[in-house]
């Protein structure tokens, strides 16, 4: 029987996704939120999930590791992979990729310090707008940047808006509207064309209602 393997993003975006598997007919055997495992069968015996994190997801799937996963669009744009389609834009984890600032402040006239976890997105939106940015990497708590005078400006991803608040900053120019993407190994579309299409296709059905 044919295998397919559906890359998940670990996380907010999870808690989001299983509904809409669920709701698609597939269901994880255990529950994913209580176990250690990385990887689960479903109700379906061709079928197992992975749980990753975010960033790893179009590595896998670009490589066949994975057949589909679910990405977010941020993760999506910086890691500028190709290897896959993106079929179905999933309309969860709705969020937008901007720039923030601490409050007040307008950016410097010379030379902008950005701290970002994603490089690429940055280093393109700056360029589009004729801006001159030295940007530096993060892994996290990109917040905290500016707050300590690491840079003058982040690049992150605002959903309600808090953490910026909580931290003194507010958003400043959008890039991006973010949202959970499907994607799709190229070459297993087509030698898995049919258990690929009708997982697509039950996942277009549900998010379409
Ligand atoms: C994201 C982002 C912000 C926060 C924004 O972090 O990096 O810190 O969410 O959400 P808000 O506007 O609703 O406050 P997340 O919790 O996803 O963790 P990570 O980016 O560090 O993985």
């Amino acid at each position: 029987m044919t295998q397919i393997t559906l890359a998940l993003t670990k996380g907010r975006i999870l808690k989001e996704t299983l509904p809409l598997l669920k709701e698609a007919g597939i269901v994880p055997m255990e529950d994913i939120f209580s176990s250690r495992k990385l990887v689960f069968p479903t109700n379906h015996s061709g079928l197992r999930l992975i749980i990753l994190r975010g960033s790893d997801v179009p590595t896998y799937v670009q490589f066949g590791a994975a057949d589909i996963g679910v990405a977010g669009k941020d993760v999506l744009l910086e890691h500028q992979g190709d290897g896959y389609y993106e079929p179905l834009d999933l309309g969860i984890a709705r969020c937008k990729l901007m720039t923030a600032g601490p409050v007040g402040t307008s950016v410097p006239q010379g030379r902008l310090r950005v701290a970002t976890k994603y490089i690429n997105i940055a280093r393109q939106f700056y360029a589009e707008q004729g801006r001159q940015a030295d940007l530096i990497k993060l892994f996290g708590a990109m917040e905290l940047a500016p707050i300590l005078d690491l840079a003058h400006e982040i690049v992150d991803i605002v959903d309600t808006g808090n953490t910026l608040k909580a931290n003194g900053l507010e958003a400043r120019d959008e890039i991006a509207d973010i949202s959970a993407r499907l994607i799709v190994n190229k070459a297993a579309m087509k030698t898995k064309f049919n258990e690929l299409q009708s997982t697509v296709d039950a996942l277009s059905s549900v998010v379409s209602k």
